[in-house]
């Protein structure tokens, strides 16, 4: 009762239910929920999420504030505390020092030529999985999506090919995906495993994805050969002399194959959905791959010659990125806009509502990736655009995702069109990431 009586100093916002707080009212519809907060109360608002204060930012310069002029005051661990359940003492879950450096540790994955040397991987999985398509067929693209990003970042990073059809692990990931904590679970913070409760099965889906990642780990510490990948570099990694513990790596892995394979099957989904709703969008995108690729997959090269691909992807991700919230919790008391929050205040960041203020956006609902020609770019104004994060803990996949994302959807758009099928009433699904509630099923048309 204590943090709901500190509420005077706090910005306002709605009246939260005792031992509840606001949950009930952003688990009913998150995206709405914080629509609403901005169109009531203005740049911040407060919730409780229980009896714990959350002011929500929704102001560039505020966000600007916290993930990059004061980061050092607001932990992602803490808050990301669901999150350890499953990644353990990954990236996610690590702050201050150890975050930075088992950052620095696992940054040179991600320069830019390693990065572009997973090119070619993933080009050629992608042609091998539209080799099983068919024009005329039904599929369900998301979960199609979904074993094609996972298959390449587990072959980018760790040199294993989970093979074209990897649906134990989709579905363990799918286990833990669509069993998160309900209400009461958050609440009383239940936690029985047992295989019917939402706990055991995301408990099921982690030890079949546990089970692969030890495995994996043990052949590669008896053939102690060096592949020159991500886990080789994590096998030869000290701390403080100390080799990385068994744990510690599969904490490593189990972030970047989850934090790396469903965001870019988000907004590769979404995508395919915007083009097939805008019809002169998809014709713009697809005469410019025909006049610079003439029907050939793209090589890392050809991506320069096809900027229109790269808008589509920017767009994309403004309207519906898939990290839609990110949080934090203050360390120490702060000040913003003539409030001063207390230390272990929650602070979280609606991209949702950045991304699409009309004040900010021109137009801003609507798909135009012709606003990210560079001379239209320009204007757009500083931090209010945010898909990958920023300061200390932008997304270190970002510059796989952005290669990844142009060669897919480059790759695939050159064979397919997609008709979504009829009847299909669009609706998001907010829960860990932003996705389409019960999939994409879609029409297969050979492109035209
Ligand atoms: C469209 C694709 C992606 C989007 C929109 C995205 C978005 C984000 C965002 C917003 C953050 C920052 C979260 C925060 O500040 O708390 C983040 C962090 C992270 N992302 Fe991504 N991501 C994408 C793809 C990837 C890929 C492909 C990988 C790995 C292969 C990856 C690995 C990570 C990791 C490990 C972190 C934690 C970084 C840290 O805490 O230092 N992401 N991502």
């Amino acid at each position: 009762m204590d943090a709901i009586q500190q509420k005077v100093t706090l910005p306002p916002g709605p009246k939260p239910l005792p031992v509840l707080g606001n949950n009930h009212s952003f688990v009913r519809d998150p995206l709405d929920f914080l629509q609403t907060l901005h169109q009531t109360y203005g740049p911040l608002a407060t919730i409780y999420m229980s009896d714990t204060p959350s002011v929500v930012l929704f102001e560039p310069e505020h966000i600007h504030y916290v993930l990059t002029e004061n980061p050092r005051n607001f932990t992602s661990a803490e808050f990301a505390q669901n999150l350890q359940e499953f990644t353990g003492h990954g990236l996610f879950n690590l702050d201050g020092d150890t975050h930075r450096q088992q950052r620095r540790l696992v940054q040179p994955a991600f320069h830019r030529k390693r990065v572009e040397s997973y090119a070619d991987t993933m080009r050629q999985y992608t042609l091998e999985l539209l080799d099983t398509w068919k024009a005329g067929e039904q599929i369900a693209l998301d979960q199609e999506l979904q074993q094609l990003t996972m298959r390449t970042v587990a072959k980018c990073l760790f040199n294993i090919d989970l093979g074209l059809r990897n649906s134990n692990l989709g579905q363990a990931f799918a286990d833990i995906r669509e069993n998160q904590p309900k209400l009461l679970e958050m609440i009383l913070k239940l936690r029985i495993n047992l295989p019917f409760t939402d706990y055991g099965k995301r408990q099921r889906g982690k030890r079949i994805i546990d089970e692969v990642i030890y495995r994996l780990i043990a052949q590669r510490r008896i053939e102690g050969k060096d592949e020159g990948d991500f886990l080789s570099m994590l096998l030869a990694t000290t701390e403080d002399d100390q080799a990385l513990s068994d744990t510690q790596i599969r904490d490593h892995i189990m972030t970047f194959v989850a934090a790396g394979h469903e965001t870019a099957t988000n907004t590769l989904s979404w995508a395919i959905y915007l083009l097939a709703q805008n019809d002169s969008e998809y014709e713009k995108l697809y005469l410019e791959l025909q006049s610079q690729l003439h029907g050939q997959p793209p090589t890392l090269a050809d991506l320069a010659k096809i900027p229109y691909t790269e808008w589509a992807i920017n767009e994309t991700l403004r309207l519906y990125p898939p990290a839609y919230l990110i949080g934090r919790r203050a360390r120490a008391e702060f000040t913003l806009d003539n409030y001063t929050f207390p230390a272990k205040t929650n602070v979280l960041i609606s991209k949702w509502v950045l991304h699409r203020r009309p004040d900010l956006w021109e137009a801003a609902d609507e798909f135009q990736p012709e606003r990210w020609r560079p001379e239209n770019a320009k204007n757009i104004v500083p931090w209010s655009y945010i898909p990958f994060g920023a300061g200390p803990r932008i997304c270190i996949g970002m510059p796989f995702a952005q290669l990844e994302m142009r060669m897919l959807l480059a790759t695939i758009l050159q064979r397919f069109k997609f008709r979504i099928v009829p009847g299909f009433k669009m609706q998001t699904d907010a829960v860990i990431t932003l996705r389409i509630k019960n999939g994409l099923q879609v029409i297969l048309e050979p492109a035209p």
